[in-house]
């Protein structure tokens, strides 16, 4: 007898009887294997599932169908999985197609899934995180069939298109690239419009070279044929002009101690913003200084020897920035100055030179401040 293959078996030989020599136990031998092969065939056969999506694409909100065919009779339970692992956490729901029949929902079901009496999954109002694999299980009261190959795309989108960068002032002559992106299933068209007139068909519009006459609204119009929907975002560009640098006039540059003084910042460029700098950094308003005009002139009044110093005005606007040349400017005490307050002024400092206050030095000028308060007070004496 040859060995024994795995599709046959050996009680059923045995029930021929004896067992028979020569070519007829052969052709016995061999119907029997053709037969068995037939069967596992066939077996092979039933065990494939066929399934089918229904329709084959949807898009967002819209219902589909999951059928089964080729299913084996004895259909005891049919098991729907999202993915491909058939694990209790990635089961839809089974419906158990022996009697008492009933639905049982598993750890993946979202409320929007039923699974028919002939083993169909039914998905109402599908949203796009339904794409993805899913996995029939068909349980017969022998053995288990799997189909893991029905893929589900969910049409979707197009969302609201984002434009990158997010800047809307460019410097005039230099290159203006912006992307437009968004979220869509399949990938949408992308069109650029610029004062609603259409430029190019691409996600990415480049314009080299751009002047202010290319500022204005700036559409990104995306359409998903697949869906029928369409999106558009506008961005307003405003392409600017660098500031040139700004000059600095003023009423006198030696002034005397409590007069006025008045700085002015000129500037050949409109929508800028002004500020002013003193000894390199930006100026700190005291209770007598001003900015009138929206900071175009600096006021001061009364002016104090402290506010001896560089003075620069600085111009920006969202593109550039310029500083005027500094200014100095020397604050001085008026030689005729006889008034009762110099006097006190005069006073408080020698008290301080005479060493009778512990007060330390504070700032940068205190020393030739105080040499020059007695050389005054000498010359009036
Ligand atoms: C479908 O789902 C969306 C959310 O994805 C929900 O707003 C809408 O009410 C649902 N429609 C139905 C008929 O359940
Ligand atoms: C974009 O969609 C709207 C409806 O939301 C439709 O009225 C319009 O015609 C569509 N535009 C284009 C160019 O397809
Ligand atoms: C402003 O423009 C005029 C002529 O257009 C020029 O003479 C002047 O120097 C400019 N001033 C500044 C601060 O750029
Ligand atoms: C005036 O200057 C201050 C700082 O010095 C600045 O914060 C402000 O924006 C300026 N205003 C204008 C109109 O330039």
């Amino acid at each position: 007898m040859p060995q024994q293959r795995p599709w046959s078996s050996p009680q059923h030989l045995s029930t021929k009887g004896s067992y028979p020599g020569g070519d007829s136990c052969w052709q016995i031998f061999l119907s029997f294997l053709l037969a068995s092969l037939l069967i596992y065939w066939s077996s092979l056969t039933t065990a494939q599932l066929i399934v089918v999506s229904q329709p084959p694409h949807v898009a967002d909100r819209e219902h589909v169908l999951f059928q089964v065919f080729n299913v084996p009779n004895d259909v005891q339970i049919f098991y729907w999985y999202r993915g491909k692992d058939k694990i209790p956490a990635k089961e839809i729901a089974r419906y158990i197609a022996i009697k008492p029949h009933r639905n049982n929902t598993g750890h993946s079901y979202t409320g929007r899934e039923r699974i028919t009496s002939n083993g169909f999954l039914y998905i109402f109002n599908v949203t796009r995180n339904d794409t993805g694999t899913y996995t029939v299980v068909v349980q017969t009261g022998i053995s288990e069939y799997t189909e893991a190959s029905l893929e589900l795309y969910v049409h979707h989108g197009p969302d609201i298109p984002i434009i990158s960068p997010s800047n809307t002032h460019y410097r005039s002559r230099t290159t203006l690239q912006i992307f437009c992106q968004t979220v869509s299933h399949p990938p949408p068209q992308y069109s650029w419009f610029i004062n609603g007139e259409f430029q190019t068909s691409s996600q990415e519009l480049i314009i080299p070279k751009i002047t202010t006459k290319d500022s204005g609204p700036y559409t990104c119009f995306v359409y998903n044929p697949a869906t029928g929907l369409n999106r558009t975002t506008v961005k307003n560009i405003e392409v600017l002009e660098p500031v040139t640098a700004p000059s600095i006039q003023v009423s006198n540059t030696k002034v005397k101690e409590k007069e006025y003084v008045f700085l002015t910042c000129f500037s050949n460029n409109t929508g800028t913003s002004i500020r002013w700098l003193f000894n390199g950094q930006s100026l700190g308003l005291t209770d007598s200084m001003k900015l009138p005009w929206n900071n175009s002139t600096l006021r001061i009044f009364p002016v104090r020897r402290e506010d001896s110093g560089k003075y620069q005005c600085e111009v920006s606007n969202p593109v550039s920035i310029k500083r005027s040349d500094p200014i100095q400017l020397d604050i001085n005490l008026g030689p005729s100055d006889n008034s009762p307050n110099k006097v006190n002024e005069v006073a408080y400092t020698v008290l301080n030179i005479n060493g009778q206050s512990p007060k330390p030095p504070t700032s940068a000028s205190p020393s030739p401040r105080s040499t020059e308060t007695i050389y005054s007070e000498v010359k009036k004496q």
